[in-house]
């Protein structure tokens, strides 16, 4: 089967984006998006579909299992993970592949994510002494790693953008889970950061739970938070 693949391309920050176009045939039901741009950069010479010979397509891989999150762009007007995006279920054989728009880019598919780091450190999320574990905050802990900073759940919140007061989900899976181990000084610090960045800017649209990759509930991750930080409930249950 023969795609195509419309690539948003961009050489550097400065530049003013255009779309390329590459053919690719897929010769297995367990291609993905991912497969298609490692075999177009594979090409001893890489050909647009108008026989220009370009430079290869700038875009992040690591695990190409759906573990690291390096790979999240938007492909047919979705964001999603190009490890994960088979080309077999594409509706069209014309595949739309954008980097991710809320984000500075930095060349072609490759952006600039730093942001998600900078609002965790913001919100001090990390532990200052021993953790308190027992079966919930075990269980927190769990659900809470899940999360693996692609950057998905940002890209289609309304609520979200780069510098704004609300960090969005993506702070919510750690936040959850240092709420439920962490001591009191740190607990009342934290939850008041999470109400001023989080809890306040949330519209509930909940537009992140259907693209989340990794499947996370997080209407269900959301109402622990708030249980906890906002009506400081269920800290110990
Ligand atoms: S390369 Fe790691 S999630 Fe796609």
């Amino acid at each position: 089967m023969e795609y195509i693949l419309t690539i948003q391309r961009k050489k550097r920050e400065s530049d003013q984006s255009y779309k390329q176009s590459f053919a690719y045939t897929s010769e297995s039901e367990a291609d993905t998006v991912a497969t298609a741009l490692m075999a177009l950069n594979g090409r001893k010479e890489l050909k647009d579909t108008e026989g220009k010979l370009s430079a290869p397509i700038e875009w992040e891989c690591s695990c190409l299992q759906k573990k690291c999150g390096a790979c999240a762009m938007v492909i047919n007007g979705r964001p999603q993970l190009a490890c994960e995006a088979l080309l077999s279920k594409c509706k069209k054989n014309t595949v739309m592949v954008e980097p991710l728009r809320k984000f500075p880019v930095i060349s072609d598919l490759v952006v600039d994510r730093s942001i998600l780091y900078e609002n965790l450190k913001t919100l001090g999320l990390w532990l200052r002494e021993e953790a308190d574990l027992n079966d919930h905050s075990q269980e927190m802990a769990y659900e809470s790693s899940e999360c693996i900073q692609c950057g998905c759940c940002l890209e289609i919140c309304p609520n979200f953008y780069v510098g704004g007061k609300f960090f969005g989900m993506s702070t919510v899976p750690v936040t959850m889970r240092l709420l439920t181990e962490m001591n009191e000084a740190q607990y009342r610090e934290i939850a008041k950061l999470y109400v001023r960045h989080t809890f306040a800017g949330c519209g509930k649209s909940l537009a992140c739970r259907d693209v989340c990759p990794r499947k996370i509930d997080t209407e269900k991750m959301l109402v622990n938070a708030n249980a906890l930080a906002v009506w400081k409930r269920g800290k110990k249950k």
